[in-house]
């Protein structure tokens, strides 16, 4: 598909299918995740209502090709339908996230055309959710370090897996999984291999699920593998390229979260510029004082300058199917001062809002904890300083 975010006068333009996914989305968002989000956000129930809405709407593959049951569009509109369902609900956001870009553009950047056929179909079509395991409790940032193990039985048909994974988004309720394990650990980031997981098979069980600060929707857990018989069929790309595996994908997945940061963001500073307007004190609305209009002014500012990272990293990850080029900078960027943002830009929004920012009444608490995280997942805001300042150095 060509590119069609295209520059008209003096500003970029959506295309018309841009625009329609746009609206779809918006739809939806504002009319059927808005309105139970607070509910969700309180219990910390997963959302399978809307979650199978959205994968009938095309929203849970959106980049992966008609014929494996995805909406075959581009990145421009995966990062566009991430923006308003995050705006609506960072734990739909997530869950949305990972489904496209760390199963499906996993699945469709190294799978076979069998692995395509039975894994992706169904997780694209949203019929089943997806998954993507890489942490472990004593492995994060560090994830070449890794423990668990996948050891080819002396028939040589299959990986035996064992070993312990946490902090797995979706990990309570994903059909498939992605999963990383060590095959040869003497040769460490080179001695890990990527499988896919059917949580069906005997050996696999979920385990703690995490009480979090936010996005609390969304289901994350520990998964545990004894003796999990993973046959070699299911190994995702080549024995060893693991670790490249699991970078390449966190690359699109790192545009996918920078957009989930991105509608928290928005969000904030609407509920805000609204607050600003309607809210009195000393005799006039408040947003008529100069320390409410700078808060305003520099929200709006870091919020587009977002935006405009995370169109660029998204026209790079399309430039990168033709190219073969990695678009791992472009994409640290995004979600490093989108995430950034998103946290500075809520934390205002409780300012501006005073007391009842503050309080469960509104939605401006909930995007407040739910911004944290997009500084934490998918590699630290440290960890995309150290990608960025690797790169601009030539030290990778
Ligand atoms: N694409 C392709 N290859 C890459 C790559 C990328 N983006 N990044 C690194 N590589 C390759 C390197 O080229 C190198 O290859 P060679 O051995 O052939 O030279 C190899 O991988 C090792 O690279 P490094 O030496 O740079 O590896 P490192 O150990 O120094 O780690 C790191 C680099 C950037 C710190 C990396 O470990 C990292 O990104 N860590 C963060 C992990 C992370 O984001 N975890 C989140 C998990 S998912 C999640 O949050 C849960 C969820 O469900 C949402």
């Amino acid at each position: 598909m060509a590119v069609d975010l295209v520059p008209s006068g003096m500003s970029l333009t959506l295309s018309p299918e841009h625009e329609m996914i746009q609206q779809v989305a918006r739809k939806f968002a504002q009319e059927k995740i808005a309105p139970i989000a607070a509910k969700f956000d309180e219990s910390g129930e997963f959302p399978y209502e809307t979650v199978m809405e959205m994968g009938k709407l095309g929203l849970m593959g959106i980049e992966v090709p008609e014929e494996y049951g995805g909406a075959g569009m581009d990145t421009i509109a995966y990062v566009l339908a991430m923006e308003e369902i995050s705006k609506a609900d960072a734990a739909h956001g997530v869950i949305m996230s990972v489904n496209n870009s760390l199963f499906c553009h996993g699945l469709l950047k190294f799978g076979t055309e069998e692995q395509k056929q039975k894994y992706l179909a169904p997780v694209a079509s949203g019929q089943v959710v997806g998954a993507y395991s890489l942490t472990e409790p004593m492995s994060g940032s560090d994830a070449g370090t890794m423990k668990s193990r996948a050891v080819l039985n002396e028939a040589g048909t299959h990986y035996i897996i064992n070993g312990r994974k946490s902090w797995v988004t979706s990990g309570p309720v994903a059909r498939y999984i992605v999963l990383f394990a060590m095959t040869e650990p003497e040769k460490k980031h080179k001695g890990i291999t990527a499988f896919i997981i059917d949580t069906e098979r005997p050996g696999f069980e979920r385990g703690k699920v995490e009480p979090k600060l936010g996005i609390r929707a969304s289901a994350t857990s520990e998964i545990l593998f004894e003796d999990y018989e993973a046959p070699v069929e299911d190994v995702l790309g080549k024995p060893g390229e693991g670790f490249k595996i699991a970078m390449t994908i966190l690359d699109a997945g790192r545009i996918g979260i920078a957009a989930q940061a991105l509608g928290i963001a928005e969000a904030a500073y609407e509920a805000s510029v609204q607050y600003a307007r309607e809210r009195y004190a000393f005799g006039q609305p408040i947003g008529s004082f100069q320390m409410i209009q700078q808060k305003i002014a520099d929200m709006k500012t870091r919020i587009e300058a977002s935006r405009m990272l995370i169109y660029n990293a998204a026209l790079a990850k399309m430039r990168s199917w033709e190219t073969g080029e990695r678009y791992t900078l472009e994409a640290a960027m995004a979600k490093l001062f989108a995430s950034e943002t998103a946290m500075w830009v809520t934390t205002q929004a409780v300012q501006i809002h005073g007391g009842i920012g503050y309080s469960k009444e509104l939605p401006i608490e909930r995007y407040f904890r739910d911004a944290k995280i997009t500084e934490i997942y998918e590699g630290t805001s440290e960890i995309q300083r150290i990608v960025i300042a690797r790169n601009q150095l030539g030290l990778r």
